[in-house]
């Protein structure tokens, strides 16, 4: 089969390491990519959003199989338009319709689903420069703290969590008046705090079934002990102690079955993975938020920790033995920890030489996945905030953390910057 992976940070040089160990998988393209994906597959320089380029590699390299990594080509319908073109409707495409992913790209189309299908979520209200007023008095009497949430898509920083009326009420404004966020913030989400841990859990679905290949916590804030600014994410574990049977029974039946009934039912058309991005508030699951794609860095976890086959699951998504399939997990915890630019989640700079790649793979399972790199002659040079993670496993998670921050300290950047506490709350 041949295969066009769509996207190039950290997430996909996971899903290309993962897709390339199956023996169905006979070329390997990405779009587009990152050094660490070349050293796997073959990198097409077209970017996520150039439905036109993508689709001429399509057809000059006979792909079979695409699978679309971030959210905005999903959003903006790359699953429409190579299922309704005639050159290229026999391709299987991994992700959803533009429809569908608005349980991604729309805030308040993700709470409406929610509500209609009973699926615990944190309450809420949905205000616009037309009933700005009452959104107001909605804030004023509300309890802290206050959640309030961009509508649309926003490169992850739609979300505000303010402790005072007065910080809610200035974000407000920002947000609606100000265009803080353009389009995405016309509408703004109003939303209850809810109180607890977080965890993300990943389902494939075509649809109608579905299989869980995995669940991991993300540690998303730049300072130790959880602190600081939000970011992209700084490490991950999995699994996660507290996802035992009882609270995963939970989510299986309060959330992910409705889910994919409501899909089903709403006949939205989706064919690939869904990301619940669930609180666990007391021992009992809430929805924070749907997201249409893998999490970043969650897939440099749970990629390592699936043992089965990714290329034949994609396929059974498509040709409906979904069902049948047998998820298979390795029996070590993994963690990855992720390095960032000096600055990050802020202002930083780019272009430092990265050393001690090689080295850092010498530690026995430790793989490192690049994400904001690029070339620079002959050597690969820093290219984003998140510059690239290392996972490693152990046979308890504190073991894969120390395995995988050995393998981190091989490596360097000017200003690189790493938490080294990731999976601080789960030490015996
Ligand atoms: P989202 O973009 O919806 O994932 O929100 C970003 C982050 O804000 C989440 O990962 C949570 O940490 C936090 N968050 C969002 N909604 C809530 C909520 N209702 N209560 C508490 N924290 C939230
Ligand atoms: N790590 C969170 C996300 O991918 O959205």
């Amino acid at each position: 089969m041949n295969i066009l992976l769509i996207g190039g940070g950290g997430r996909e040089h996971a899903l290309a390491w993962k897709m390339a160990q199956s023996h169905h998988c006979d070329n390997l393209f990405i779009a587009p990519g990152n050094p660490g994906t070349a050293s796997i597959g073959t990198n097409v320089a077209i970017q996520v959003n150039d439905f036109v380029g993508l689709k001429k590699c399509v057809l000059e390299n006979g792909i079979d199989l695409i699978v679309v990594g971030p959210e905005d080509p999903l959003v903006n319908g790359i699953y429409d338009y190579f299922s309704n073109d005639e050159d290229t409707k026999h391709v299987n495409v991994i992700g959803p319709s533009a429809e569908a992913a608005q349980l991604e790209g729309s805030k308040a189309f993700s709470k409406h689903f929610m509500q209609r299908h009973h699926i615990p979520t944190a309450s809420y209200a949905e205000f616009t420069l037309e009933n700005y007023d009452q959104g107001i008095e909605y804030i004023k009497a509300h309890t802290l703290p206050i959640v309030l949430k961009a509508d649309g898509l926003a490169a992850g920083k739609g979300v505000i969590i303010a402790f005072t009326h007065d910080e809610a009420l200035t974000s407000f404004e920002e947000m609606i008046q100000n265009k803080q966020f353009g389009e995405a913030s016309a509408k703004v989400v109003i939303e209850q705090f809810l109180d607890g841990i977080e965890v993300s859990v990943f389902a494939l679905t075509d649809g109608f079934t579905y299989q869980i290949i995995g669940h991991a916590k993300d540690y998303k804030r730049i300072g130790e002990g959880d602190t600081g600014l939000n970011t992209g994410g700084m490490g991950c574990v999995s699994p996660v102690p507290f996802m035992d049977n009882a609270f995963m029974q939970k989510v299986e039946e309060r959330i992910i079955k409705p889910t994919i009934k409501g899909i089903q039912s709403e006949n939205l058309v989706y064919k690939g993975f869904v990301f619940f991005g669930l609180m666990n508030c007391g021992g009992e699951p809430y929805v924070i938020e749907y997201n249409c794609r893998l999490g970043d860095p969650e897939t440099e976890v749970i990629l390592p920790r699936l043992q089965t086959d990714l290329v034949s699951l994609l396929a059974a998504a498509d040709n409906g033995t979904l069902e049948d399939v047998n998820i298979e997990y390795h029996a070590a915890s993994f963690a990855t920890v992720m390095a960032v630019s000096g600055g990050y989640p802020g202002d930083y700079k780019k272009g430092f030489t990265i050393h001690g790649l090689a080295d850092a793979a010498t530690i026995p399972g430790a793989l490192v996945f690049q994400a904001g790199t690029t070339f620079n002659e002959n050597s690969i040079v820093t290219n984003g905030g998140r510059v690239l993670t290392t996972t490693a496993q152990g046979e308890q998670l504190q073991d894969a953390v120390e395995n995988a921050q050995k393998a981190l300290s091989k490596i360097h950047f000017e200003g690189m910057y790493f938490r080294k506490d990731i999976g601080y709350e789960f030490k015996p």
